[in-house]
């Protein structure tokens, strides 16, 4: 019997990257950096590339994907950009955004990447590494999360490896994630619509269009299809809004809370993203039962903080 072949691990150079593209066009799955967190990548037009996604990660199959392009050029050959979405491409791509469009006729991607929508989700990211991989591998590039399924996203290529190593071809090593917290996701029915709290802050959003984004009210349930309520789960139970820790909780703090480890002593909601989801991790790590988190102010990527830790507190069943 031969061996299952290891997951390669590769640097951020110019001999890794040429190596992953290469993988990427034989149909395998790469996982990369991107400024939010590592992605698990496969060419968006290959059928069984793409369902090998799904099977690496036990992701349903009703979930669509992002699909990741080089430029707004290659966006355009994929989907119908209506006006504000455009806008919001010149404002802030490349970066941590998501346009969810009408899928062109003749976009030729796989239709497993859209779950069978009419609908794509596109975005542009800014990591260098991701940039200079789909320059070389020339073509849309689906990409969730590099993690299983229900699981903390990864940061780190150590985070992907720990839950994908020996179900995928290879991890592009481009150190920490800068945002740390997944893209906004932004619809249009016609109405701009915020789909998902992420790492653009709805507050520049609502700026550059001049108006409030439907769905953006925290009582609003999310509107993205395998937007489940219950995500991002660590092992422990998850108490939020803890100044103090109980009997037997780990306690992750910010600003005023000190707690077993800090998300940002200074109350930094950069710094707070950036490192939440390696703390979660390394608070699961130490075994304990539950883990209590500090409250965290509801504005600018706090709002996308506050999301994930209510999915990750929700209950699983
Ligand atoms: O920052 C990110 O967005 C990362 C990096 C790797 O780019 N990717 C990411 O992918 O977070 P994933 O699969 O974990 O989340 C994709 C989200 C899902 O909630 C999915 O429902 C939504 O995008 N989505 C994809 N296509 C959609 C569509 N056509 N309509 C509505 N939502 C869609
Ligand atoms: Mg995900």
């Amino acid at each position: 019997m031969t061996e299952e072949p290891g997951t390669e691990l590769l640097n951020a150079d110019g001999p890794g990257l040429t190596r992953a593209a290469a993988l990427l066009a034989c149909g395998a799955l790469v996982a990369f950096p991107t400024e939010t967190v590592y992605g698990l990548g496969a060419d968006a037009r290959n059928d069984d590339a793409v369902a090998a996604i799904y099977a690496a990660k036990g992701r349903p199959n009703f979930n669509p994907l992002i699909v990741h392009v080089a430029d707004l050029d290659a966006a355009r050959t994929i989907a119908e950009l209506p006006a504000q979405a455009l806008d919001l491409a010149d404002a802030f791509w490349p970066g941590p955004l998501t346009l969810v469009v009408p899928i062109r006729p003749d976009a030729g991607l796989s239709p497993r990447v859209t779950a069978g929508l009419s609908t794509v989700a596109i975005r542009v990211p800014a990591n260098e590494l991701a940039r200079r991989l789909l320059a070389q591998f020339g073509g849309p590039v689906a990409a969730p999360s590099a993690n299983l399924s229900g699981k903390v996203s990864p940061t780190t290529a150590a985070h992907v490896m720990a839950g994908l190593s020996g179900r995928i071809a290879a991890v592009v090593d481009g150190g920490s994630c800068d945002i740390g917290l997944e893209s906004t996701i932004i619809g249009f029915d016609p109405e701009p619509t915020l789909l998902r709290p992420g790492g653009l802050p709805v507050e520049a959003i609502e700026d550059l269009l001049g108006q409030p984004l439907r769905g953006s009210q925290p009582s609003e349930l999310p509107n993205a299809p395998g937007q489940l309520a219950s995500h991002y789960a660590p092992n422990a139970a998850l108490r939020l809004n803890a100044t103090e820790a109980r009997s037997g909780e780990y306690l992750l703090g910010f600003g005023p809370v000190a707690g077993n480890a800090t998300l940002s002593a200074s109350g930094d909601l950069h710094e707070a993203a950036a490192n939440l989801f390696d703390r979660l991790r390394a608070a699961d790590a130490t075994g304990a039962a539950r883990i209590a988190v500090a409250p965290i102010p509801d504005h600018g990527l706090g709002r996308a903080i506050n999301d994930r830790l209510r999915r990750a507190a929700a209950p699983r069943d």
